[in-house]
């Protein structure tokens, strides 16, 4: 983000108090509601966390003690029993929420389907009994490779009730990226479906996981699961794969809900860091059911009557909170949507909010972005009108966009919620609570009840108001990660040494960038290490570079981002080639599809720029920062005393 519009932003005069009829039915009513609550929580994190386990959810055994914390090792709810399964379904069949529905499902091609929670309780009890027949126990890892129907929830929540430990892979991930994720994690089994629907196009699930699988690479998988959705011709390995459809018929619909420890393993799911590959981020029961829970209740204000629409994949952390776990768990009635807007329908989202009556709606700047480029008259033309919140997540939104989701789409009627949060943090850290915290367009506001969030320099000391620094988290929490799978020194180096503890004080570094104004409003400025941000996908740059190295013809790659008006940011690669390869289109062609072959379509570089050389330090470091001006044809400013050869800079200026 460039100086002027940091400029901009703190210089935001705007305030939208919460709407007075919405403050007087919210959970939390007030600003100095909001203070009692954080104040609480900060004095007595064990009581305060303590009674909301006990009031929000149902355990088998109650826990000895609430928090042990050995940093930056934390145990919440120690020896506590419960399953999260049981607390999304189960609980919710001895009211009268059992005929209520649980989730709304559409397809892209206008099919639809709703689940009541006696319906999804009796899928996810036959789903569980399937895997138990496929061989899968308690403490198996299962990957989920799945397009957005409602088995995609099915199988995680199956998986949850046994005891085995999903790691779901975005659908739109390549063959390639799937199978480093299953052998990472040492899958036992896949659930997949034949294919899905995007963008008025079939993809072709199965036999991406076909490819991911050959040869017996990934030899822990012994079993796939296939749930039919297209009804395409689809390869089925004799031995291995078994449709869904036919295994269902042969197991029971009562499957109990296995009493699982606080502290077992819930779910791997995999995200950049700054380093080249990618890290299994490993979350547990209890901390995690009461985390998402909570934050959804609140920061969402849910009441029992809302239809709540997260426009995410099951594929991102944020599919896993807030269209699984935190919906369910409070009993709510979540939309599920298989497409996106695309030009044979830019206004399919209004639609489906017009035909559910959805109430919250949740999604990302990037989609808004997109909205107001496609014009106010597709949303124009639905009726809105039940809409009464809207929440944002996956990168810091601007002003603008930020004002015309409150205006176009919300009516001026509906509190903006921008919920700052990351796959480490298991829910929402940063966010208005919507009846009580006045919004300013642009900023995520305070924390969350029991969150200690700072703006800190490499010291850990506080920064002024206004000056940018490190966004960390001073206490734990219970949605918090607990170790990168099978890495726990990984765990420990990305998260806990950047500002290394001082007097017994432990830091989490997000890895973003960050400000207070005046006022003590938090506002992220982007992250400060070698992930971008494209379309609010988090990506690491290594790892594009990693993909671009593995194409015979590339001898060095670097790869930066670049202020995109729509994406956020977009990819940009400097590329060496080998000598015997010639810089041509067809190459520039080819190599981004080598990346999108390597890790998906959402790392496809939006340009690639050959050259002879890259600036760096005179230790052999690339300048980034330097590179980072050329790409978005930026002056270069700042210290380059410290590049080996100026004139790469002149080279690559002219070759841009
Ligand atoms: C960015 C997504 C600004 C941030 C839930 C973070 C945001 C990364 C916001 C995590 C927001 C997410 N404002 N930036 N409201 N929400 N981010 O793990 O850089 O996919 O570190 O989790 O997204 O991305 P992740």
């Amino acid at each position: 983000m460039s100086e002027t519009a940091i400029e901009s932003i703190l210089h935001e005069e705007r305030i939208f108090q919460p709407p007075a009829e919405f403050a007087a039915s919210a959970h939390v009513k007030s600003l100095d509601e909001y203070k009692a609550l954080y104040d609480r929580a900060a004095k007595d994190p064990e009581g305060f966390w303590g009674e909301l386990a006990e009031r929000e959810l149902d355990w088998f055994e109650k826990w000895d003690k609430v928090l042990d914390w050995q940093p930056p090792v934390a145990k919440w709810f120690v020896n506590g029993k419960l399953n999260i399964s049981h607390n999304c379904l189960d609980r919710h069949l001895t009211t009268w929420r059992k005929n209520k529905a649980a989730l709304i499902w559409e397809g892209e091609p206008g099919d639809s389907r709703t689940l009541t929670y006696a319906q999804l309780h009796r899928e996810v009890c036959q789903m569980a009994n399937v895997l138990k027949q496929l061989g899968v126990q308690k403490g198996d890892v299962v990957g989920i490779y799945m397009p957005m129907i409602p088995e995609a929830a099915i199988a995680m929540l199956a998986c949850a009730r046994i005891g085995a430990v999903h790691s779901v892979v975005f659908g739109g991930f390549s063959a390639e990226a799937l199978h480093d994720r299953l052998n990472g994690a040492e899958a036992k089994a896949v659930i997949t479906a034949d294919g899905g629907f995007r963008k008025d196009k079939v993809i072709t699930l199965k036999e991406q996981v076909d490819k991911a699988l050959a040869n017996n690479t990934v030899p822990s998988v012994q079993k796939v699961l296939v749930v039919q959705r297209t009804g395409e011709e689809t390869h089925m390995e004799p031995g291995r794969d078994v449709w869904w459809h036919e295994a269902r018929q042969n197991v029971s619909a009562d499957c109990p809900a296995e009493p699982l420890d606080s502290e077992d393993m819930l779910f791997i799911l995999y995200t950049s860091g700054s380093t080249g590959k990618p890290k299994g981020v490993v979350h547990t029961t209890g901390g995690y059911n009461l985390y998402s829970h909570m934050t959804l209740k609140w920061a969402f204000d849910l009441q029992e009557t809302d239809i709540f629409w997260c426009t995410a994949d099951v594929g991102w952390i944020t599919g896993h909170s807030y269209i699984v776990y935190g919906p369910l768990s409070n009993g709510a009635t979540m939309v599920m949507y298989e497409g996106v807007p695309r030009p044979s329908n830019p206004g399919c989202f209004w639609d489906v909010v017009e035909k559910y009556g959805v109430t919250i709606f949740y999604t990302a700047p990037t989609a808004i972005r997109s909205f107001i480029k496609a014009g106010d008259q597709h949303p124009n033309a639905r009726d809105l009108s039940s809409l009464r919140l809207l929440g944002t997540v996956g990168e810091p939104i601007n002003p603008k966009a930020w004002m015309w989701y409150y205006q176009v789409i919300g009516d001026e009627r509906c509190p903006v919620v921008d919920t700052w949060w990351q796959t480490e943090t298991g829910g929402f850290m940063v966010t208005p609570l919507p009846g009580a915290t006045p919004t300013k367009p642009g900023s995520a506001t305070f924390p969350f009840p029991g969150i200690v969030a700072d703006v800190v320099d490499l010291d850990g000391n506080p920064v002024g108001n206004s000056e940018g620094g490190y966004l960390v988290v001073k206490q734990p929490w219970p949605g918090m990660m607990r170790t990168v799978y099978k890495n726990f020194e990984r765990f420990r180096r990305s998260y806990w040494e950047h500002i290394p503890p001082k007097d017994g004080q432990y830091f989490y570094f997000a890895g973003d960038g960050a400000r207070k104004d005046e006022d003590g409003y938090i506002w992220i400025m982007g992250r400060v290490d070698d992930v971008i941000n494209v379309s609010g996908h988090r990506l690491g740059t290594m790892e594009i570079e990693s993909a671009l190295v593995s194409h015979p013809s590339v001898a060095e790659a670097a790869v930066v981002g670049k202020p995109d008006e729509i994406r956020g940011e977009s990819i940009v690669a400097f590329v060496i080639l080998e000598e015997e390869y010639e810089p041509t289109d067809e190459l520039n062609k080819e190599l981004k599809q080598h990346v999108v072959e390597e890790i998906g379509a959402i790392a496809r570089p939006g340009e690639i720029r050959f050259s002879d050389d890259l600036p760096k330090t005179r230790s052999g470091k690339i300048m980034r920062r330097l590179l980072r001006s050329l790409a978005s044809g930026q002056e270069i400013s700042g210290d380059t005393s410290t590049l080996q050869d100026r004139g790469v800079l002149d080279k690559l200026r002219g070759g841009a």
